[in-house]
């Protein structure tokens, strides 16, 4: 199964809500919405506030991609503004264990996510307690940044890992996917497909999603 999740952080703020639609209607599987805190990565984007306003406009599961430290003490605030998943990154709590149960207990979907360099034994230990595992196929902090290839050899390990335990964990992509390269993503192992430029660049969302889509299943 394919799904794609425009991430808003390369929409129109002053549109947010149409944009919203536009993707829903143009067949967005999930809104990713990219939260950052100009500490864990040198950009600052949105907080609960939004979100929660995200949340009104949405009939899609938002997919909450927290880059922020600390994070636990955020969690509540963000279940509470209707994340549907929320993602931890593995470096950014030094109780990964913890923040990923907590996310769980406020009844959210979890992911963890790494960064390109972070080692993938650390998804030893939390592979059994999460649905997805965020892959960062780029440094997180902006939209619009190129593909690191060795991201699909991570994608490899990790699919690797999740089909060797036998467990249902899902491995998302996300930073610099395209129509060009959404197929050796796919290829990899990655199921959920976070596109931000790719789709908001474009005039017709609906056919470039259409077209991750298709390329991505090929
Ligand atoms: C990067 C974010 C990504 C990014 C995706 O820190 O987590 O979600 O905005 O944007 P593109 O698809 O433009 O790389
Ligand atoms: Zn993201």
């Amino acid at each position: 199964m394919i799904q794609i999740a425009p991430s808003i952080l390369s929409a129109d703020f002053s549109r947010l809500g149409e944009e919203i639609r536009a993707v829903e209607s143009g067949g967005a599987d999930y809104i990713h919405v990219d939260v950052m805190d100009g500490h864990f990565v040198p950009n600052l984007t949105i907080g609960p506030l939004v979100v929660e306003a995200v949340a009104r406009v949405a009939t899609k599961p938002l997919d909450v991609h927290l880059m922020i430290s600390p994070v636990d003490l955020y969690l509540p605030a963000f279940a509470k503004a209707g994340a549907g998943i929320i993602s931890v990154h593995a470096e950014a709590t030094l109780h990964l264990d913890r923040s990923l149960n907590l996310v769980k207990e406020l009844g959210c979907r979890v992911g963890v996510a790494l960064n390109p360099a972070t080692p993938l034994c650390v998804l030893s230990s939390v592979l059994h307690l999460v649905d997805l595992v965020v892959v960062m196929s780029v440094n997180p902090g902006f939209g619009g940044q190129s593909f690191i290839p060795h991201a699909l050899h991570r994608i490899q390990t990790i699919r690797r890992m999740i089909d060797d335990r036998g467990l249902p964990v899902q491995i998302e992509v996300d930073g610099g996917i395209k129509p060009e390269n959404i197929r050796a993503a796919a290829q990899a192992g990655a199921t959920i497909f976070v596109a931000g430029s790719a789709v908001f660049s474009r005039p017709d969302y609906g056919a470039v999603i259409q077209t991750l889509r298709d390329n991505a299943s090929a």
